[in-house]
């Protein structure tokens, strides 16, 4: 029994809770358009802040790396352009839209602006992908 124990608890507990990325978060210098190359999905500041800076043909944007089914941390997959989230395989298209579940929502905008030449990245405030289009200010035009 112990031995069955000792193999099926942390994979339960890994169910259960998560990994989340990116604990302290705060607004932050994300460097300079420059820095991103185009159509692209830098993870330079998963660790730190738990987001992606995705370059598109209109500019750039940020995205929350919490899985919206129970908060794992999505990988970028560069070879088919999607997030997959390891925890229970939702995928994401590059836009964080739900492609395949569990996750039926889309990952979470995160606000992003321009001063001067920098970019300055809030993950504390994100909304869902309706209200960031309704609103703006969650997408830095180029
Ligand atoms: S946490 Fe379940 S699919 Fe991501």
């Amino acid at each position: 029994m112990a031995i069955l124990a000792a193999f099926t608890v942390p994979s339960t507990l890994r169910f259960l809770m998560p990994r989340r990325a990116g604990a302290g978060r705060t607004e932050f210098d994300a460097g300079s358009v420059q820095d991103y190359a185009a159509t692209t999905v830098s993870t330079r500041w998963i660790r730190r802040h738990g987001v992606w800076v995705v370059r598109d043909h209109a500019g750039l944007f940020a995205l929350q790396a919490d899985c919206p089914h129970l908060g794992c941390t999505p990988r970028w997959e560069p070879q088919s352009s999607r997030f997959r989230c390891p925890c229970h395989g939702s995928l994401f298209s590059l836009e964080g839209i739900a492609l395949r579940g569990p996750a039926r929502e889309p990952l979470k905008r995160v606000s992003i602006r321009r001063q001067g030449e920098r970019i300055l990245i809030d993950p504390a405030d994100y909304v869902s992908l309706e209200d960031a289009e309704s609103r703006g200010g969650y997408h830095v035009m180029i």
